[in-house]
């Protein structure tokens, strides 16, 4: 499928791509912008982020159901804020019962597809309700209740869902860790949370391989004695070591009623726990709330990817991050609409596999990850080429910047050279997309475009002044919106510092996002990457530092500095420089040792590319490893004036690695 549009990255900012007239017109956010008489996009944004709690109180209305209508939209006490007051409400009631109780009950809500071909699995909306509430009726007789924490620790199988969705209804807050993540990963955040129950799988399928999660979540119990029961599922049916806490998913709900009552919760109880990293070793737990989930998760997908009644929507993230959270599961069953799940690898058993999926389930709209197109990208045209894609409408991107060119192949060769790709900028903190095209909003390849209505971002310089058109800054989140993040975990100090201190000062509840970026003539944004020492391989977030101990809890590594280096598939890769203990000899097994180790420790996602042994690394006099100094001398590039440092020299033993 030859695309005619040039793949010039010079032309970047000049190109505009225009939507479709019977797209624009047949939009959901067309339809709302006719009822409210808005004749631009450009009105409809400008009025929503400017009459906060109005739009979000009409939201709030259209988009949940309510066991009692909220009173006050909105208590903004920067930097916490509070929606929907006086409200009850019930997370899985919105997404599962009430579809169940009405037109939807035989309305497929996932399909799940296995990895090994052939093995799918379709759940209904009125099979998600019997499933849901086996499950939570079993969590109910280990004697687990409203505000606990419940661990999570499962690959990409309808059972995960229905696992979250009986905690919410029961106002149980999960914490769901990514299965690609190490054991340690595991066991830091079910210490965290002091679960009293960790869920898991036998295994599950992963290139034509069992991975033996549950060996994992074992190792990680080893470490966290307030679990009292583990439910394992059984996925694939692999040789299990048994341990007298462990119980079978389908033991505990064989007796179990398929009816539960939900839990009439305050909407800003919290729904759940997500760890993510920022500049300190140390993961934190994000908390979020019942109510603004199930607000702006659905509006945000209803109007962004437009979805309607009929589409098969398909979301490739792993619920393990926050996309997966929001974008397979709260926002597609509070729609009610039919979803894909994918269990396995992009290239099993090639690389058309994908592809296959599409055109077997006729998938409407695609969101995927630009580390995903540029591996698609890098395999060939041939794989998606031999698929009608036919089905599919509209296209979207989340996770990283994504280089222009490989959105153009994306558009030409998923798309059809036809299709819009909405790129959404957000983080596991919002919740939900604050950056985003509208299917009404022209595009520019590699641009978020702006933020959505009822959100507000800006581009700050450092003494807290919006940045003039075209010049980079701090990316800002002005105002606050129902599903940010509400809290760090057991940690509010760290939450006021990461996000609120840097601008209290000049404009107390200003959120500082993390992310460089510029806004153009035209209001477009464009994200540069990081201002923290945060990395982004295959579009997952990494800091820095963690990779660091993960280096440095090998015993014969002394001290190590990591940084991120360009690459053309994943974005980023992990390098690591590591001083070695004394009297301890480098070697070619060395370094393979630290890699393995270092995978071990953090699982998959953490594996550094290369390890090179140096003497010593650059820090500051307060001991700060300049990692941007390193950074700079690796890549062959100026390095800047060094003469403020404590140890200069240093940089010189730093080796050119490209
Ligand atoms: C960081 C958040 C949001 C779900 C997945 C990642 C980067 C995310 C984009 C985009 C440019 C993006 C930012 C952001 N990012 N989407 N469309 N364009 N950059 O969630 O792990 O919390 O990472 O991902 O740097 O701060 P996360």
């Amino acid at each position: 499928m030859a695309g005619s549009e040039k793949t010039s990255v010079l032309l970047e900012e000049t190109r505009l791509f225009h939507p479709p007239k019977d797209l624009v017109e047949n939009s959901n956010v067309m339809q709302y912008m006719k009822k409210k008489g808005f004749k631009t996009e450009k009105e409809l944004r400008t009025w929503a982020s400017a009459n906060l709690e109005e739009f979000w109180g009409e939201m709030g209305k259209e988009y949940a159901t309510w066991f009692k209508p909220f009173d006050k939209v909105l208590d903004w006490k920067p930097p916490y804020s509070k929606w929907f007051l006086g409200g009850l409400i019930n997370a899985t009631y919105n997404c599962v019962d009430r579809h169940a109780k009405g037109a939807k009950k035989d309305k497929v809500a996932y399909i799940g597809v296995g990895e090994p071909l052939g093995d799918v699995r379709k759940f209904t909306y009125g099979d998600l309700y019997k499933e849901v509430n086996k499950l939570a009726n079993g969590l109910k007789s280990l004697g687990i209740k409203k505000g606990d924490i419940v661990s999570i620790y499962m690959p990409m199988i309808p059972e995960l869902p229905i696992a979250m969705l009986a905690c919410a209804k029961l106002g149980i807050i999960h914490s769901v860790t990514f299965s690609g993540f190490s054991s340690k990963a595991y066991g830091d955040r079910v210490i965290d949370g002091g679960s009293r129950i960790s869920i898991t799988v036998d295994g599950f399928w992963r290139r034509g391989k069992v991975v033996p999660l549950k060996e994992s979540a074992d190792e990680a119990l080893l470490t966290a004695p307030s679990v009292e029961k583990q439910i394992v599922y059984k996925r694939c049916g692999n040789e299990v070591k048994w341990n007298p806490r462990d119980i079978w998913w389908h033991d505990l709900v064989k007796d179990q009623s398929t009816e539960c009552d939900c839990e009439q919760l305050d909407p800003e109880h919290r729904l759940y726990l997500l760890y993510t990293s920022g500049t300190t070793g140390k993961p934190k737990g994000i908390e979020h709330a019942q109510g603004g989930t199930v607000v702006g998760c659905p509006q945000t997908l209803h109007w962004v990817f437009d979805l309607k009644d009929n589409d098969v929507w398909w979301c490739t993230a792993d619920i393990g991050w926050v996309t997966g959270h929001s974008y397979i599961v709260y926002a597609p069953l509070s729609l009610g609409v039919t979803s894909i799940m994918y269990e396995g690898s992009p290239d099993f058993p090639d690389f058309g596999r994908w592809w296959s999926i599409i055109q077997e389930h006729k998938v409407n709209v695609l969101y995927t990850a630009p580390t995903a197109i540029r591996m698609f990208m890098k395999a060939g045209a041939q794989w998606s080429d031999k698929y009608d894609l036919k089905s599919l409408r509209l296209l979207g991107t989340v996770g990283e910047p994504i280089n222009p060119e490989a959105w153009i192949w994306y558009r030409t060769n998923i798309g059809r050279g036809e299709l819009q790709i909405m790129d959404t900028w957000w983080q596991t903190e919002t919740g939900t997309f604050i950056n985003s095209p509208l299917p009404t909003t022209p595009l520019k390849p590699g641009s978020c475009t702006m933020p959505l209505p009822g959100y507000n971002t800006e581009v700050w310089d450092e003494s807290g002044h919006k940045v003039p058109t075209g010049e980079g800054g701090n990316v800002v989140i002005m105002t606050p919106y129902p599903t940010m993040l509400r809290d760090f975990y057991k940690d509010p100090a760290r939450y006021m510092k990461t996000y609120w201190e840097h601008y209290w000062k000049v404009a107390p509840g200003v959120y500082l996002a993390g992310d460089k970026g510029r806004e153009d003539a035209d209001g477009y944004f464009w994200i540069q990457g990081r201002i923290d020492d945060v990395l982004k391989v295959a579009g997952h977030r990494l800091g820095n530092s963690e990779v660091e101990s993960a280096a440095v809890s090998h015993p014969k590594v002394a001290e190590a500095a990591v940084i991120g280096k360009p690459d053309e598939v994943k974005g980023e890769v992990i390098i690591v420089f590591a001083i070695l203990r004394s009297g301890v000899e480098p070697s070619e097994d060395l370094k393979k040792e630290l890699i393995a180790h270092i995978r071990k420790t953090l699982g998959p996602v953490g594996m550094p590319e290369a390890v090179y042994f140096v003497n010593d690394v650059p820090k500051t006099r307060s001991g700060k490893i300049m990692r941007r100094v390193i950074r700079a001398k690796a890549m062959g590039q100026p390095v800047g004036d060094i003469s403020t440092l404590m140890n200069p020299e240093a940089v010189d033993g730093i080796p050119k690695i490209v």
